[in-house]
Parts: C-alpha cells; sequence; structure tokens
C-alpha cells in the first residue's frame, strides 16, 4: 500500500478569492497547497480591464502570509464591450493570464458577462493569434433549458461552433461536469483541455437532494447524474494530459448558503489536495495524480512545472465544521468527514 506520495508542488488552475476580508481569510489557505492559482474575476464590479487586474493582483499579493511563495495568475472577465486592444497588451505585460466567458446570467456576479459569443468574437480572433487562453464557463443560460442540461447544450450550441470557427484558440473547458463535456474534450484539438474539481468527483445530485437540500453542496455547474461522475472520474483516471487540477474554490459565508436563495459555489480550498488525492487512490490511479495536479495545467499555459515539492502522507485529517472566511465563518467541503490523506507541513 503507497504510504506517501511525493510530487511538485501542484497549482490551482481556477478559484475565486472575492476581495477585502474574504480574501485576506481565504488566500492562506490556498497558498498552503498551491504554488500559483488563475483567479477569477467576478468580483461586484468585476475585473474587466488590464489595470484593474493589476490592482486586484497587488490585494491577494499583499494577502499571501510572510514567508509563503505563491503567486496570483490574473483573468479578465470579458464582457460585451471588451477591448481586444487592452486585453492583448494585459496578457503582453503579463498582467493577464487569461481572459474569462461568463455567457451572462449564468453564475455569481455574470450579470455583466457576454449575451452573445458573436458580439466578442473580435476579441476571440485576437486571443487566438496572440496565444491568449480562454477560460469558459460552459452552460448555457436560456431559462428553456433544464439545469441540469445546460453543460451538454452549451458544447452543442456554443462551443463546438466556437471551437471550429477559432481552431488556434486555446480553450480551457472549466469545472467539467458531463460525459458530453468529457467526450467533446477527447475529440477536440490539442488546443481544448478541461479542469475538474474535487466535488464533481465526489458527489452527484442524489448528494445535494436526497434526505434534505444540502445547500454546501451546491455549486455551478450543479453536480449531475451517477454516470456522470464517473465518466469525471475514468477521465482523471485516464492520465490525459487534457485533464488538470481547477477547484473551483468559492467561498460564500454561511448564511449566505443556507437561505431561502443560497449562493452557488463550494468551498473546497483548504483540504483540496487532500479531496482530489482520494480520488486517485480509489480509482488505483495514484501514479498519475503528479501529470494531473503539477505538470499538465503548466504545460497547457506554456508555464514551467514547479520546482518544490510537496508530500502528501497516508494519515487521517479532520476537517472542520467551519472555518475562517473574514466577516463571516465559512463551511468547507467534506466539513466533518475524516480525511485519509494528509498534506505533510
Ligand atoms: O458554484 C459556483 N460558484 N460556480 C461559479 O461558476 C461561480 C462560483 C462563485 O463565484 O461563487
Ligand atoms: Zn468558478
Amino acid at each position: 500500500m503507497v504510504e506517501s506520495l511525493t510530487i511538485r508542488r501542484p497549482d490551482d488552475w481556477h478559484l475565486h478569492f472575492r476581495d477585502g476580508e474574504t480574501m485576506r481569510a481565504v488566500v492562506p489557505q490556498t497558498a498552503r497547497q498551491f504554488a500559483r492559482a488563475i483567479v477569477m474575476p467576478n468580483l461586484a464590479p468585476p475585473v474587466t480591464t488590464t489595470a484593474l487586474a493589476a490592482a486586484y493582483r497587488d490585494r491577494i499579493v499583499a494577502a499571501v502570509p510572510e514567508g509563503v511563495a505563491f503567486t496570483p495568475l490574473m483573468t479578465a472577465y470579458l464582457t460585451d464591450e471588451s477591448d481586444a486592444g487592452d486585453l492583448a497588451a494585459g496578457h503582453a505585460d503579463g498582467v493577464l493570464t487569461a481572459a474569462k466567458l461568463y455567457p451572462a446570467g449564468a453564475t455569481t456576479n455574470s450579470a455583466h458577462g457576454v449575451t452573445d459569443v458573436a458580439n466578442i468574437m473580435g476579441v476571440l480572433e485576437r486571443m487566438a493569434e496572440i496565444g491568449m487562453p480562454l477560460c469558459v464557463h460552459g452552460e448555457v443560460t436560456t431559462p428553456d433549458i433544464d439545469i441540469f442540461d445546460r453543460e451538454a447544450v452549451f458544447i452543442d450550441r456554443i462551443l463546438q461552433p466556437l471551437v471550429d470557427r477559432l481552431p488556434t484558440l486555446r480553450v480551457i473547458f472549466e469545472h467539467i461536469t458531463t460525459m458530453q463535456a468529457v467526450s467533446f474534450v477527447e475529440s477536440a484539438g490539442p488546443n481544448v483541455a478541461a479542469t475538474i474539481t474535487p466535488q464533481h468527483l465526489h458527489i452527484n445530485r442524489n448528494d445535494i437532494l436526497v434526505g434534505g437540500i444540502r445547500p454546501h453542496m451546491y455549486c455551478l455547474p450543479v453536480a449531475k447524474r451517477e454516470q456522470h461522475r464517473l465518466a469525471l472520474r475514468g477521465a482523471v483516471a485516464s492520465g490525459s494530459s487534457k485533464y488538470f487540477l481547477g477547484t473551483d474554490s468559492a467561498p460564500h459565508h454561511r448564511h449566505a448558503k443556507e437561505s431561502d436563495c443560497g449562493c452557488a459555489g463550494i468551498f473546497n480550498a483548504p483540504f483540496a489536495l487532500e479531496s482530489y488525492v482520494q480520488v486517485f487512490e480509489d480509482e488505483d490511479a495514484l501514479d498519475r495524480f503528479e501529470a494531473f495536479a503539477s505538470l499538465n495545467g503548466p504545460a497547457f499555459y506554456g508555464l514551467a512545472p514547479n520546482e518544490e515539492r510537496i508530500t502528501l502522507e497516508k494519515a487521517p485529517v479532520e476537517v472542520p465544521q467551519e472555518v475562517d472566511g473574514g466577516e463571516a465563518r465559512i463551511v468547507p467541503f467534506h466539513a466533518g468527514e475524516t480525511l485519509s490523506w494528509r498534506l505533510a507541513s
């Protein structure tokens, strides 16, 4: 039996830090595990320009604890009015690693998102030209589409046509949740990759709805049927270089989740690696964990992997019922559970 695993320090290729006091509480929890993270721009108001991203980056860096090496990788929030020149300059200057497509209305703070991909075609063409990656929240938002079908319909209506039209655009299909997404990624060229969250590897929709509504299991895209969870586990266990770690860690305070209109988002930052590695052990794929966590992401983004190593050891760790969230407490993913791997300090 494997008792410990030493790998290059991983990165988180998709998460939410928020701002202000919440940000200052959650940044150290990610920096404990990861060397870099792609930071989502869905603040209120959103991070739409290079200047806003540079200022946000400085606020995040100021929240990294003394003596900890952590680099935030910034994204710009695309709107119908995005300026291709500003984004290209921000990318060239190293401020912007990528740009993020939120279909308007798809999720938290996405009201300013893109109403029709046709409106940003000029920006996407420029991004394809300069090799700037596009992060995609892949759900349609039209009310006639059932929430459990929104990802699959997005592939047919938006993503496949986009990839066909701009075959050199580097696309990260983020937090995928369906077998249709796995098939799409498999069949697409090497310029298309996907991130997968710990929660979508662990839970299916029963975990949200059976025996009572569990608001802390609710995120978007919402967890789907078991067959989809199994397809995602198969994808990460396959060892394909097209999949990499992206937690979608999304802090919302307890009262905002336990509400008559609870926010979407699962806060998994405190025990993200412990959560993922369990999946790889269950799938008999521990030998593939380093590529998923530490190699495939940097390779896709054209960055070097981290030199530092971390060790995960087989030892129980108890996940607390609540963790520090700044202004209020946050219930983390796996709250109250005992996980069987622990990050050695
Ligand atoms: O569950 C989610 N929470 N999904 C998203 O796409 C956004 C995120 C958030 O910002 O809370
Ligand atoms: Zn997200």
